[in-house]
């Protein structure tokens, strides 16, 4: 494979940084037309950068500085304003009705995202979720903005998320980011008298419903052709065991959702759709409450398994969803990012 980078995308910006012994200065790339990342290249074409191309808003970071002149306009940061920006991008959030789910689509409004549609079972949303519409709507310039909305729907249904999937692209002409929250833990249950019928519910929708809830929003990505981002909740009991619990099922279908990111990830790159996992540690939400609040010593015992000597809140997690969703992730797919504080380490 020839490699001239002169001829090609990296094209020498000049001879002056080279003189000063600085590494050789490369001219900022041809840009593309949206969001989520560069779009796919053939390789060895030589109108074709090898990174992929700028976003619109570029260049940025070092790039942008080297295109600097002295007399031009006054820099302004483009990290949060461009990279970590929803702006105009629309979601999808599973379990969203309460928990983490919810953590994370009050956090994509936060970021910019023009609407967050939260699907989970009851027929209406909870006092909690419509709490946090009302003051996700009344934040200071998000006027007719920023939407959370809420759709009653069971992710273990196929043929019904595809058609929540459908719905929202109908409407909003898009769907950027999706996350896969809706998710089940059981009471402990000794492996080897695991019953059939709660293994299989457990599987039903902590793996099938996770792949209905991807496919409904990726099937739509892929409409749409805008790329996008899918976030899978996985957990650390994906790879590892939480010590002394029998969650047998809740374990093997948490790694088969680390499994079915990765695999996703591959068949999706070339159309700019990343697929990724975040696997959070102990974090108090009502799943964690049904063994926290009735066996109180286990706080304590959860605290001391991470070296942050604590359990996690939900909205530590607001960060590491917006990363992922933005396009200050656009060459992360097929990654597990755990969030465990420090669970794995010790
Ligand atoms: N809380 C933790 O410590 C922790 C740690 C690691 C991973 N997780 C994962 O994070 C996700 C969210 O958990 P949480 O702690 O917020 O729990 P939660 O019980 O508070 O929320 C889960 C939500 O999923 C919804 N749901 C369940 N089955 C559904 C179905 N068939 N269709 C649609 N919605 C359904 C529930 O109604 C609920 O609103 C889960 O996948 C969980 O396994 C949680």
């Amino acid at each position: 494979m020839s490699f001239s980078i002169r001829t090609r995308a990296f094209a020498l910006a000049g001879s002056a940084a080279r003189s000063k012994g600085c590494p050789r200065a490369l001219r900022p790339l041809a840009r593309f037309n949206h969001h989520h990342g560069a779009a796919a290249s053939p390789p060895n074409t030589d109108n074709q950068p090898k990174t992929g191309v700028q976003p619109s808003y570029g260049p940025i970071g070092v790039a942008a500085a080297l295109k600097h002149t002295a007399n031009g306009p006054t820099p302004s940061p483009t990290l949060f304003k461009d990279e970590f920006s929803l702006a105009d991008r629309v979601a999808l959030v599973s379990g969203g009705n309460r928990g983490l789910g919810l953590e994370m689509a009050l956090a994509l409004v936060e970021a910019g995202a023009r609407a967050v549609y939260c699907v989970d079972l009851p027929a209406e949303p909870c006092e909690e979720w419509l709490k946090v519409r009302e003051y996700a709507a009344q934040m200071a310039g998000k006027a007719g903005a920023g939407r959370l909305e809420y759709v009653s729907g069971n992710v273990t249904d196929q043929a019904a998320m595809w058609k929540i999937g459908q719905d929202i692209g109908d409407k909003e002409g898009r769907l950027d980011a999706c996350i896969a929250a809706a998710g089940v833990l059981k009471d402990h249950t000794n492996c080897l008298e695991y019953p059939a019928s709660q293994f299989r519910q457990v599987m039903d929708v902590n793996v099938n419903g996770v792949l209905f809830t991807a496919q409904a929003a990726g099937r739509q990505m892929d409409r749409f052709g805008n790329g996008g981002s899918i976030i899978l909740i996985a957990s650390m009991s994906g790879s590892i065991t939480n010590k002394d619990h029998a969650w047998v099922s809740y374990n093997s279908s948490k790694s088969a959702v680390l499994q079915m990111a990765r695999s996703m990830a591959c068949e999706l790159g070339p159309k700019r759709i990343r697929v990724n996992t975040l696997s959070p540690g102990h974090i108090y939400t009502n799943m964690t409450a049904a063994y926290l609040d009735t066996q109180p010593h286990l706080l304590a015992k959860w605290a001391s398994l991470n070296p942050m000597g604590r359990i996690g809140r939900p909205d530590e997690l607001r960060g590491v969803v917006t990363w992922l969703a933005s396009d200050a992730s656009t060459f992360c797919t097929g990654s597990d990012i755990i969030v465990s504080g420090g669970h794995h380490s010790w």
